[in-house]
């Protein structure tokens, strides 16, 4: 039990009085992020029925986790299989290795870097720095609500903003909500569940103005997708010194979901504020740094995954389109849509037709966020859609 649920069962405790024990006492059903919270917590493992309801079985399209369906690139299947028989060493040349190829690219030095088990295990660090920090930190809503979540438990002060009409991170009403007690601001971009991107030059003078004021952090987990991701990133930004944080991870364009590498850069400050609470590279394992370090930068692997994402991508554009339905134009391998259906019952029909989507309630509207899968995938999704729409 965490410390939420202790509290929330004492408060109920106090307000039924020892009624809660009778034998009518039904237990609340768990709320699917509470599922998803005991399953990734490395304390509790979730009943048969509960993983059901995460996990629904005979999925003939997985679209629900902005996963890469395609796999791993070859060669970075190869050099895990390699690396597997030096397992029983510590691998601290193959993170080494890893680290030294980010740092290169990006021109950073060695204080500059963090790495970990994928990009979450940072976000929790920072959830519990800035959780502590007091004040309050400034976020989009809807947008990858993680970090800011957590450290909304912690009791800290979360400012949620809402999107623009373009449903993209609304930069000028976020900086208008920083003041003196502001610790943090978080920009994901392109931002998660909408999949759109802000405009590059103006989320760097953003980033320049704010970052005075109070660290911004920028979550750039599927900023892969783009052909120049480069000249997109706001990676330049440490290298100047600027207070800001770029997260990054290997889960969603190099298809290491499953494998956990990710990594933050930023200034020496800022990764030793978020050291303390993470294990850092030591939790990435030996066969997944190997495979990372070829599969980083690999140019015919980016390019075979985005040419193939733009796709299947088309072919879902080409649905919506078909059953009169809008879409928010993506910049990322996953695409919102309205629907109008009760989102519950919209994600069920789904699931009962094998097809495993996400849904959303925002800006007065229901909404179904489709990953994009192999091109089989979108088509079942199609033949479901058809039928439900
Ligand atoms: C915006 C964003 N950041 C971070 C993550 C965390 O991914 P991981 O822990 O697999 O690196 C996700 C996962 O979906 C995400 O959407």
């Amino acid at each position: 039990m965490n410390r939420k649920e202790w509290l929330r069962s004492s408060g109920a405790l106090l307000a039924g009085g020892l009624s809660v024990f009778s034998a009518g006492f039904v237990p609340r059903e768990k709320s699917i992020k509470e599922i998803k919270r005991d399953i990734t917590s490395t304390r509790v493992f979730i009943s048969d029925a509960d993983y059901a309801r995460i996990a629904p079985q005979n999925l003939q399209a997985r679209l629900s986790a902005n996963e890469n369906p395609f796999g791993p690139s070859e060669a970075a299947k190869e050099a895990f299989i390699g690396a597997m028989g030096e397992s029983n060493r510590y691998s601290f040349g193959g993170l080494r290795d890893l680290g030294m190829k980010i740092l290169e690219h990006e021109g950073l030095e060695r204080e500059n870097l963090l790495m970990s088990a994928g990009s979450s295990p940072i976000l929790t660090a920072g959830a519990v720095y800035y959780g502590q920090a007091g004040g309050n930190i400034v976020t989009g809503d809807p947008s990858y609500s993680d970090m800011p979540s957590k450290i909304e438990e912690f009791g800290t002060e979360v400012r949620w903003v809402p999107l623009t009409s373009e449903y993209k991170v609304d930069l000028k009403a976020m900086e208008a909500k920083v003041d003196e007690n502001t610790k943090m601001v978080y920009v994901c971009n392109p931002n998660n569940p909408t999949a759109t991107m802000v405009d590059s030059e103006e989320l760097r003078s953003f980033c320049k103005r704010v970052s005075k004021k109070a660290t911004v952090f920028v979550d750039e987990a599927y900023i892969e997708f783009q052909d120049d991701m480069d000249s997109k990133t706001m990676m330049g930004l440490i290298k100047e010194g600027h207070d800001v944080i770029v997260a990054r991870t290997f889960s969603k364009l190099y298809g290491f979901a499953g494998l956990r590498v990710g990594y933050m850069a930023s200034t020496k400050e800022n990764i030793e504020k978020f050291e303390p609470y993470t294990r850092g590279a030591m939790s990435i394992s030996g066969p997944a740094a190997a495979a990372a370090g070829v599969t980083y930068l690999e140019p015919d692997y980016m390019k075979m995954v985005r040419a193939r994402i733009v796709e299947s991508k088309e072919h879902l554009y080409a649905t919506l389109k078909k059953e009169g339905y809008e879409y928010v134009p993506s910049d990322a391998n996953f695409v919102i849509f309205p629907i109008n259906m009760d989102t519950k019952r919209f994600m069920q029909e789904m699931w009962k037709r094998g097809v495993g989507i996400r849904t959303w309630e925002f800006d007065n509207k229901n909404w179904c966020r489709i990953s994009i899968g192999e091109m089989h995938e979108m088509e079942t999704f199609a033949k479901a859609f058809h039928q439900i729409s």
